[in-house]
């Protein structure tokens, strides 16, 4: 099981679309992936996906620690053009203060036992329930763009979230939306050695252009990882630190019984899966 948790300290660095896309490319993999939207209160991924919002966390904050694992699973949406499962931002502001870190911790954990990876879009902030996701992640994705305020902020977060006990070896940085200009590559050059350096070292684990066709994508409620070269190498590059990249085996493709009987082929198909729950 896997929780990463995508974040920034700039809006509209593109932590939605490293989300969607994050999900959809680790869902590729064969294993199970749900996409918990927790940018509190709007959110951003069902209108992405072109959803309404009929599940939402707020069904989510109701539920206690006895509800069935079949009642969890009908509080989970799915996108019917490629199966995604996603739960969308909370509906209802009245419903906001209900909602605290350890209620994110139960969401979570109850997520936990139903799929393989949890991926969370985070909100611009350092509320409770931000926290409660930053501190039960295995991974958190800064995304950021090739400018000075989006970089500068983001090395802020970063530090900060060392100083609140975030382990930083968690912590890896995705710069997004770098423009084509000759300039950028000095910026951004300056901004993996600055969040490199030694002693709070972040490694950069993506650099993507700037590509307007993953706008127009989003826009058709579409996924730039199926389109967008430059940005499916960003996510491709994600997935391969995270130790995702290869295919697993689905529940019905695993070995039978039979196979499971001959040690030669349980090893050899054991090397060939890197990870399995
Ligand atoms: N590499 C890119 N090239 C071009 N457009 C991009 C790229 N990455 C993201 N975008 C576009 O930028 C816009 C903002 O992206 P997105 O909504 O993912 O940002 P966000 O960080 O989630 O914003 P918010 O803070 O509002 O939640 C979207 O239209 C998205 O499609
Ligand atoms: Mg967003």
């Amino acid at each position: 099981m896997m929780i990463v948790v995508i974040s920034s300290m700039k809006g509209g660095v593109g932590k939605t679309e490293t989300a969607l896309n994050l999900a959809i490319a680790a869902k590729k993999t064969g294993r199970s992936v749900i996409l918990l939207d927790l940018d509190i209160p709007y959110g951003g991924v069902a209108q992405a996906l072109g959803q309404t919002k009929e599940i939402s966390v707020t069904d989510w904050i109701k539920t206690n620690r006895s509800i069935s694992t079949k009642a969890l699973k009908s509080l989970v949406a799915v996108n019917e053009e490629n199966g995604l499962h996603y739960i969308p931002a909370i509906a209802s502001t009245s419903d906001l203060d209900r909602l605290d870190g350890q209620v994110v911790q139960r969401i979570i954990n109850s997520l936990n036992t139903l799929y393989d990876i949890i991926i969370i879009d985070s909100g611009v902030d350092l509320s409770e329930p931000t926290k409660a996701a930053l501190q039960i992640s295995d991974k958190i994705i800064i995304v950021t763009t090739a400018n000075h305020v989006s970089a500068q902020n983001n090395y802020r977060y970063k530090e900060d979230l060392v100083s609140l006990g975030i382990d930083r070896d968690k912590l890896l940085l995705f710069i997004n939306m770098i423009p084509e200009q000759k300039t950028a590559g000095q910026i951004v050059k300056n901004i993996v050695t600055t969040f490199g350096e030694t002693g709070s070292s972040t490694q950069t684990v993506a650099e993507v252009h700037y590509d307007e066709k993953v706008a127009q994508i989003r826009e058709a409620h579409g996924f730039a990882y199926n389109n967008c070269p430059s940005f499916r190498s960003g996510i491709d590059q994600v997935l391969q630190k995270l130790g995702l990249a290869n295919p697993i085996f689905s529940q019905e493709a695993k070995p039978s019984k039979t196979n499971a009987a001959s040690p030669g082929v349980v090893g050899w198909l054991k090397g060939l899966i890197p990870w399995s729950r």
